[in-house]
């Protein structure tokens, strides 16, 4: 078992953010990746719709024999993981929004979360951001829009950067310090937002922290993958392959899956 492959999903190619932090940590590891580019953005969609596709991208990557699965979407892991672990006999890791580093550092008191809908109107959400953010002003803000122009190639567009202005605003009238990234397909507009923001205003995003929590489940389980041999690499996209392969800098093996 420990052979076997990792399984990623997400709703698109946002997910990448992670996968290449878990490659980096777990290079040994032969890794299958999931962008359910077809059904994106899962953000806008219902709690019951966002489980089925969820369910759907899990039993894909369990009969290609996964050992672990990474749900590497912020808006599947607040809305289906629960069911996911109670369901299927292997690991799942999850990917939240990291409120509580920037509640438990923040100075000025405030702190802005990007993410989508469905993870902001999430149950899950509200316990996390209810447990940790006592005291400290919390500016929510849809990024409604970013995921669609990302799964079109619009990365660097100055339509991204209108949305962001934005969205940005009312998080700098309320003098934030810390801006939390709460969807996997963020990380990439970082070089954006670091040109637009002030400069004390820190960037959280949790990549790095999943990848190291599924090394540390994998090591806890016994499933690390301790072959001598060089592992495979393999993301499958239900929608344009060139967009997923420009975002991975056409440096991985990548092919069309109807899924
Ligand atoms: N990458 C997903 C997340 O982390 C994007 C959500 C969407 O498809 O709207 O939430």
């Amino acid at each position: 078992m420990s052979n076997n492959p990792i399984g990623i999903f997400d709703s698109g190619i946002g997910g990448t953010s992670i996968f290449k932090e878990i490659h980096a940590l777990l290079p040994n590891e032969t890794i299958i990746y999931l962008a359910d580019s077809k059904n994106a953005p899962y953000g806008n969609k219902s709690e019951a719709e966002i489980l089925q596709l969820s369910i759907k991208n899990t039993e894909l990557l369990i009969n290609k024999g996964c050992k672990l699965i990474v749900v590497a979407c912020n808006t599947a892991t607040t809305n289906a993981i629960a069911y996911l672990r109670s369901n299927y006999n292997i690991p799942f890791i999850g990917i939240e929004p990291a409120i509580k580093p920037a509640a438990l550092n923040t100075q000025s008191k405030a702190v802005g979360i990007l993410a989508t809908k469905g993870t902001l109107s999430s149950h899950l959400f509200h316990k996390t951001s209810d447990l940790y953010a006592n005291g400290i002003k919390v500016v929510e803000q849809i990024g409604e829009g970013i995921v669609p122009l990302i799964e079109s190639g619009k990365l660097e567009s100055e339509e991204m950067r209108g949305l962001l202005q934005l969205y940005l605003k009312p998080m700098l009238e309320a003098d934030i310090d810390y801006l939390v990234l709460g969807c996997t397909h963020y990380p990439y507009l970082i070089p954006m937002l670091t040109e637009m923001l002030p400069k004390h205003v820190k960037i959280i995003d949790s990549g790095l922290a999943v990848a190291k929590q599924t090394k540390a489940v994998l090591e806890t389980s016994d499933l690390l993958n301790k072959s001598k041999e060089k592992s495979s690499i393999k993301l499958f996209s239900n929608g344009k392959i060139t967009i997923l392969n420009s975002i991975l800098n056409h440096q991985f093996e990548t092919a069309f899956l109807d899924f």
